[in-house]
């Protein structure tokens, strides 16, 4: 008996250190974020406010078009996205929003507390249902033009009749949306529609230089259901490379639910961010292929978000210090707001350099954010939530 208490006793501590290497370990310190300090916003040289404008609210992500000066930001409603949000497990297709859209704001004509803004007309966009269902959103600035491309989660309808299908168990129909606007912008006109059997469960997308784009499949193949719960666990996650034509192939496998990418032309990298394990996995494209070598990785043990690079070349990164506290964002968007720290990454030769720029334990002014962009020019920062019903602006003061 007591040998057999012995053995038994020896097979469940293995699998409960096991289990605790695999799964409770990254849930408890990266996720949870326990035993982390987190500091108040009042401890950094920033003096932050909201920005509360019905037409910015829950923007899941942004990118600044230095040439024209125009932050765009992909907007919904924060209501809705509790509804219709096939990368979070939100499959209700009757609450979805039909007011998403693409806001320009010129960041250099300020206006009461905020900027002046256009919210952008899609006439030319005719697919599906005729609305945008607006996740991660990327530009690229041209000699005569902007390219934007944007993340587009679709409730499924049959390919035949048109019916709306029962999204947790097909998951969202995602396509990937090319359009094209340019300075003063009013209106995007769509050019392409991008739908392809590796457009899984996309979450971000990044230009890659000499076209084509990268995106990041969140939950891999695991589109609803249980697999869609396990898949950060198992790694399930992929980066898919589309080409021009609109033939895709996956590039690199075994992530973690990798999240906000970001393709940094002045660094030849590929940046991918994990919302699960934490850090960033650099990569260097094998040119002229789109294959992937991955070169290092930048350890922040924080989920992480969607990635932006200011005209320095800097790394700007949002991360939740407290994990959970998104999902109590998530079901009270209006009453409750999700702590947020923002890192700075600067390439250092070989090194990447990580600092704590921003801090807000109490969600005081910041969104809980998942999107942050820093204009260089004015050192102003500027954060976005995929829940939160204000957007903030952070200007340095006494800059160092
Ligand atoms: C789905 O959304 C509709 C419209 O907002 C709402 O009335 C309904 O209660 C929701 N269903 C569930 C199961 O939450
Ligand atoms: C930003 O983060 C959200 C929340 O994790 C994610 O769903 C979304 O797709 C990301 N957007 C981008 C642009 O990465």
């Amino acid at each position: 008996m007591v040998s057999a208490a012995l053995k038994y006793g020896t097979i469940v501590a293995v699998v409960v250190a096991v289990f605790y290497q695999l799964f409770l370990k990254t849930l408890i310190f990266v996720g949870m974020g326990v035993g982390r300090h987190v500091q108040p916003i009042s401890d950094f040289p920033y003096q932050c406010r909201k920005i509360q404008d019905e037409r910015l609210q829950a923007c899941e992500d942004m990118w600044l078009s230095e040439e024209t000066r125009q932050l765009f930001f992909a907007c919904s409603d924060p209501f809705a996205r509790q509804q219709w949000m096939p990368n979070f497990d939100r499959f209700n297709v009757s609450g979805r929003s039909r007011t998403d859209a693409v806001v320009a704001m010129d960041i250099d004509k300020p206006k009461g507390n905020s900027f002046e803004y256009r919210v952008l007309k899609t006439p030319s966009y005719q697919t599906g249902d005729g609305h945008l269902y607006l996740v991660g959103l990327t530009g690229k600035d041209k000699p005569n033009g902007i390219d934007i491309a944007l993340v587009n989660g679709r409730p499924p309808r049959d390919r035949e009749t048109g019916e709306y299908l029962d999204a947790s168990n097909s998951g969202g129909d995602f396509s990937i949306e090319l359009f094209e606007t340019g300075a003063h912008a009013t209106e995007l006109r769509h050019k392409e529609t991008f739908e392809h059997a590796e457009i899984k469960t996309p979450n971000n997308v990044a230009f890659r230089p000499g076209g084509g784009f990268y995106i990041t499949n969140d939950h891999g193949t695991a589109k609803a259901g249980w697999k869609f719960h396990l898949a950060p666990f198992i790694n399930n996650g992929d980066v898919t490379y589309c080409d021009v034509k609109g033939s895709c192939g996956i590039v690199s496998t075994s992530h973690a639910f990798p999240n906000g990418l970001h393709f940094s032309t002045r660094h030849n990298a590929l940046l991918v961010p994990s919302a699960h394990t934490g850090g960033i996995k650099v990569y260097t494209p094998n040119t002229p292929h789109p294959e992937l070598t991955q070169t290092s990785s930048i350890p922040i043990p924080y989920p992480i978000d969607n990635l932006s690079e200011d005209s320095n070349g800097d790394i700007w990164v949002p991360a939740f210090p407290k994990g959970l506290e998104v999902l109590k964002a998530y079901a009270d968007p209006l009453g409750f707001t999700a702590a947020t720290t923002v890192f700075r990454v600067r390439r250092q030769g070989e090194e990447w350099e990580v600092e704590k720029v921003l801090e807000d334990r109490e969600g005081e002014v910041l969104p809980g954010a998942t999107a942050v962009v820093h204009d260089a020019r004015t050192g102003r920062v500027f954060l976005s939530g995929v829940v939160a019903p204000f957007v903030s602006v952070c200007e340095p003061v006494g800059r160092k």
